[in-house]
């Protein structure tokens, strides 16, 4: 309730007419609603011509068919003042103009005024709205143009003072359109003027004004809360179009390699994004999984850097609403060392003679590594303790040869360890023995076992007797070692040794041929050579000497001489 400043009564009618015997008269006076109680609201008896000592003879009254609510009579002062407060808007709402009628009887004699109260507007409703806000959801795919009806405000008072117009702000998106209706209210509507995004901005609140024209002007507001609704206009964006990563081989199953990123601005299903793979190359099938949900990459099978050094993934991020994106994944094998070296013996030699020249080849090898770099580079070694050496020739390939003299009788065969390691950290080693046999060669000579032999034989004896034994040793091997014995030529007292004595080719046995006699020969001597069987053979002889020992076997003889 606004009342107040310059208002004032004023008497805007005056109408007097008189009839026969009673004064009929009729006043009119036009006053603001909301005056206070006891404000006047005329001087009745000056109006009407009456003094105040007639009012009070007469015992002047308001006569009202709806009461004396708002008005009453003073008598004393001959004036009519507010009873109560007067609200417009209670008493004619919008009905214009709006008046209050009574009359004001007096006995002695008995007469009446007609008094009519215009009650005029003061703007003391502002325009209001039912609700103080309301709320919209509008996808942000609504189209320019697109209409938003909104409340219309309600202001009691009228005219001027009434509903004039509205505003809308901010302006950023919407404008503010008004039809006027049949019945002079206003249809409002909000109209969209710029399309909304979500990604921008998804809660807007507007403020819709209602103005009245009153002076001072009185407002009510509504507020508008906008909710912008998603609509699938972005699509998935990965954070690269290329990722790059690398995976160890023999890494286990379920090896987390790397995670692609994709965003969408959208929300809900709009902005949920399933990874998948797409057109994956044929190496790369089955090795690799993606989650679909977090982008995660893990390995599904075995990598081999042996059998593939890279590969290469399309993924594809799609929002629900269809959007994709795509990349490429490009995954390097790191190599591990898992391949040991590998010796390979393209040829060898089982056996070489004893005599083979400084450097005859027995072997040649070769030797690969799968790995890579460090790891497939490989370095090989024999046993040190043996006449032979390895060289390598050309990368990877190597022989083995001799590098001194061989002996069969020494060592006849040698085990020879090829050691192979890579420079893989830890290294990894390979090792093959091979047996060579060393073959003989007659380079030895039978030896006896003494450097000369002496025996004794009695003499008598009988023929065929074996007097004893020479021996011989051979350190070749078996036909190069068979030592057979001869008895060399000479002659005994002119005749052929072999008709004393005989040696056994085999055993080495000598036996006396004939019987000696110890008065004819007291001692001889000859040579036994020792042969093998090699080819050529070789030999070597030794000295037998015989000692004929004495038997008293003739009578003593008379010395001729004295
Ligand atoms: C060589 O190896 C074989 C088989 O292991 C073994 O019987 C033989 O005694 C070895 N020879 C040498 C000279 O070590
Ligand atoms: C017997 O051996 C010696 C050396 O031990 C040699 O000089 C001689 O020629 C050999 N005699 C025969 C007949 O082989």
């Amino acid at each position: 309730m606004r009342i107040g400043h310059t208002m004032k009564v004023q008497v805007l009618l005056f109408v007097s007419v008189l009839s026969l015997g009673s004064v009929h008269s009729q006043v009119s006076y036009s006053i603001p609603e909301e005056m206070l109680k006891g404000s006047l609201v005329g001087n009745m008896a000056k109006d009407f011509g009456l003094d105040v000592e007639r009012l009070k003879s007469g015992k002047a009254r308001i006569f009202s068919r709806d009461g004396d609510k708002y008005v009453e009579l003073n008598k004393e002062r001959g004036v009519l003042l507010i009873k109560n407060r007067i609200d417009r808007e209670a008493l004619c709402a919008e009905t214009t103009p709006c008046a209050l009628h009574f009359q004001i009887i007096l006995e002695n004699p008995m007469e009446f005024y007609s008094v009519t109260v215009e009650v005029t507007d003061v703007n003391d409703n502002p325009p209001s709205f039912d609700k103080t806000d309301v709320k919209f959801k509008i996808s942000e795919s609504a189209v320019r143009g697109a209409k938003f009806i909104l409340d219309r405000a309600v202001d009691l008072d009228v005219g001027v003072n009434g509903l004039q117009t509205y505003k809308l702000e901010p302006t950023e998106n919407f404008v503010l359109r008004l039809h006027s209706q049949a019945d002079g209210t206003k249809n409002v509507e909000m109209v969209l003027e710029k399309a909304l995004d979500r990604e921008k901005q998804e809660h807007l609140s507007l403020v819709l004004t209602a103005l009245d024209g009153g002076e001072p002007q009185m407002t009510g507001t509504m507020q508008i809360l906008i909710t912008v609704l998603d609509a699938n206009d972005n699509a998935p964006i990965l954070t690269q179009s290329i990722y790059k990563a690398s995976v160890r081989e023999n890494s286990p199953v379920g090896t987390v390699v790397m995670t692609v990123t994709a965003t969408d601005a959208d929300e809900g299903s709009n902005g949920k994004i399933a990874y998948s793979t797409s057109s994956t190359l044929d190496n790369a099938r089955g090795l690799f999984e993606i989650n679909p949900e977090s982008g995660e990459i893990r390995l599904k099978g075995n990598v081999d850097y042996e059998k593939a050094r890279s590969f290469q993934i399309n993924i594809r991020a799609s929002d629900y609403g269809g959007l994709v994106d795509s990349c490429k994944v490009m995954i390097d094998v790191i190599d591990v060392n898992d391949n040991k070296p590998d010796i390979q013996i393209m040829s060898k030699s089982n056996v070489i003679s004893e005599d083979a020249k400084l450097g005859t080849v027995v072997t040649m090898i070769n030797i690969e590594d799968a790995d890579s770099g460090e790891n497939g580079k490989v370095h090989c070694s024999i046993n040190n303790d043996i006449p032979f050496v390895m060289k390598a020739t050309t990368e990877n390939f190597y022989t083995l040869m001799t590098d001194s003299e061989l002996d069969r009788e020494r060592a006849y065969e040698y085990n020879i360890t090829v050691s192979c390691s890579d420079e893989g950290v830890p290294s990894l080693s390979s090792s093959v023995t091979l047996s060579l046999q060393i073959s003989d060669v007659n380079d030895n000579a039978p030896v006896f076992d003494r450097s000369s032999y002496e025996a004794y034989i009695v003499e008598n004896n009988t023929p065929g007797l074996s007097i004893f034994t020479v021996k011989a040793t051979d350190a070749d091997w078996k036909q190069n070692a068979r030592v057979s014995y001869i008895l060399e030529d000479s002659s005994v007292n002119g005749v052929p040794v072999s008709s004393y004595v005989s040696v056994s080719a085999d055993s080495g046995i000598i036996h006396a041929v004939r019987s000696l006699d110890y008065e004819q020969i007291k001692d001889f001597q000859f040579r036994v050579k020792a042969q093998d069987g090699g080819s050529p053979p070789l030999s070597s002889n030794v000295t037998v000497k015989i000692l004929i020992q004495d038997q008293n076997d003739n009578p003593p003889q008379p010395d001729k001489e004295s």
